[in-house]
């Protein structure tokens, strides 16, 4: 591409997204599509000549928009949020046009000592222990894995990465977690070799939480089998509810047993930045790692995993690699990153995290997650005075669990799930906003998630009186 038609694009495709944030509202969230709908009107054929970028614009506004569920739409209020932001996007296009592969020091060392910088701004931010490093992942199922896989090998003296599973490597080692805690881990469990059969889930309160007495006897439990206790996963800020696993009494009792401590806070670690939400991370000094995902609710487009440890050893020690083809003369004096996560090739992610603490500043990120937390608490207090609808766990950040439930009402569990499911299901099909549901202890609940980077209060209004408007009586 010569570098007027560029230029010509790029500043088309800038006004493009201009237009888009502009004008967001006007598309319905989800889209309206059967299955294939959008497969169907694309070439089976890849082209064999050049097709030009006015036709591939004008494909990607006919074909590919229409097929867009709208996650910048500020009526998103579905799972957790994966919000954005403008100097993150611009950051993006920078990364992209540098195009660098930060897998080592040596391959782009602004690259890494920018990411060394802005994890230890967040560690500050979010008033992590000092002696935690950080490092970017792609996701949070990633950063669990390589805590799993860390903690399986400190374990073992890292011995199931020299002789893998055979005779004599432990092939009993249990990892503990609560219930309520996201599919990654099960997922993490069964890559790294524990095998979901030892992957212990720990009974929850009545707030959904981990119910610390009780890993201690399945840990006990554990040992009196001979089997080899090895990790535990907690949850701050579960997918379900948003429910806080109590790190303290949990950290005790892995230090007590010697066990890795874990901590996902994928979505909810972003209110620690918060100083009067701080408290969520009560006992956090007894995690040897931590992940919060700055592409759920941190305004930093997706992907960006912020994945810290407390003994950078155990990551390098897991995954490091020196191949001849790698070496530099300064790997000894450096941060080489590859050797701190799974795959080798790295992106610049550090350069859109940069831009966004710097654009926002704390200050400017405070009020936004402020803003949301009084936004979901105004959003309960909807619910609480309306005696149609009931709360289906208690409010601990941004997201409000609830359902329709009128008084009276005689038909049981079943009826109260196809209700409350048809409910969802025509608000979503309307386009107007969307939300999605879960089961808490077996019972069907409906989710409002609120973290979009452009909703405020009337949209939040917006949705409480769509969904008043959609129940019968
Ligand atoms: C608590 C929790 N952990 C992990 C994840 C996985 O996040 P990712 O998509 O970054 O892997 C999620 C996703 O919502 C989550 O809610």
């Amino acid at each position: 591409m010569d570098r007027e038609t560029f230029r010509k694009y790029g500043y088309a495709i800038i006004d493009w997204i201009a237009d888009y944030m502009d004008q967001i509202e006007g598309y319905p969230v989800l889209p309206r599509l059967e299955p294939g709908e959008i497969s169907h009107r694309l070439p089976e054929k890849p082209p064999l000549e050049s097709e030009g970028m006015e036709k591939i614009l004008q494909d990607f506004n006919n074909i590919v928009l229409p097929g867009m569920t709208h996650w910048q739409h500020p009526s998103f209020f579905a799972y957790f949020p994966a919000n954005s932001s403008e100097p993150s996007l611009l950051a993006e296009f920078l990364t992209a046009a540098l195009g660098a592969q930060c897998m080592i020091w040596q391959t782009s060392p602004a690259a890494t000592e920018l990411e060394e910088r802005v994890m230890d701004w967040l560690r500050q931010m979010l008033g992590l222990p000092e002696d935690f490093s950080g490092v970017i992942q792609d996701t949070a199922s990633t950063s669990t894995l390589c805590a799993l896989l860390c903690a399986r090998e400190r374990t073992t003296s890292f011995a199931i990465n020299k002789v893998g599973f055979r005779e004599g490597t432990r092939q009993d080692l249990v990892v503990y977690t609560s219930e309520e805690a996201h599919s990654s881990v099960e997922k993490g469990v069964k890559i790294a070799g524990f095998g979901k059969n030892n992957l212990c889930l720990i009974a929850t309160g009545k707030d959904f939480s981990m119910i610390p007495e009780e890993l201690e006897k399945a840990v006990l439990s554990d040992k009196e089998k001979g089997l080899a206790p090895c990790c535990v996963i907690a949850t701050v800020g579960t997918t379900s509810s948003t429910a806080i696993d109590p790190l303290r009494p949990i950290g005790k009792i892995c230090h007590r047993y010697g066990l890795w401590l874990h901590v996902d806070a994928a979505m909810a670690g972003t209110a620690a930045i918060l100083p009067e939400m701080r408290h969520l991370l009560d006992g956090i000094e007894y995690a040897d790692s931590f992940v919060f995902n700055p592409h759920k609710w941190m305004f930093t487009n997706f992907d960006c995993s912020a994945y810290f440890c407390k003994d950078p050893k155990a990551l390098t020690g897991t995954f490091g690699i020196l191949p001849e083809y790698l070496k530099t003369g300064i790997d000894l004096k450096v941060k080489n990153f590859r050797d701190w996560g799974i795959p080798l090739g790295r992106r610049f992610r550090a350069l859109k995290l940069w831009f966004v603490i710097r654009y926002f500043g704390i200050r400017g990120l405070q009020e936004k997650i402020r803003t949301h937390l009084e936004l979901a608490k105004e959003f309960e207090s909807w619910i609480r005075e309306d005696s149609r609808f009931e709360l289906m766990a208690p409010r601990t950040i941004n997201l409000v669990c609830f359902r329709y439930h009128p008084p009276g009402f005689a038909y049981g569990e079943e009826m109260l799930e196809q209700i409350n499911k048809n409910l969802m299901e025509r608000i979503n099909q309307s386009g107007k906003m969307y939300f999605t549901h879960t089961k808490l202890k077996g019972k069907f609940a409906l989710r409002i998630c609120i973290g979009q980077t452009s909703t405020t209060r009337e949209h939040v209004q917006k949705a409480w009186d769509t969904i008043k408007s959609e129940v019968t009586h």
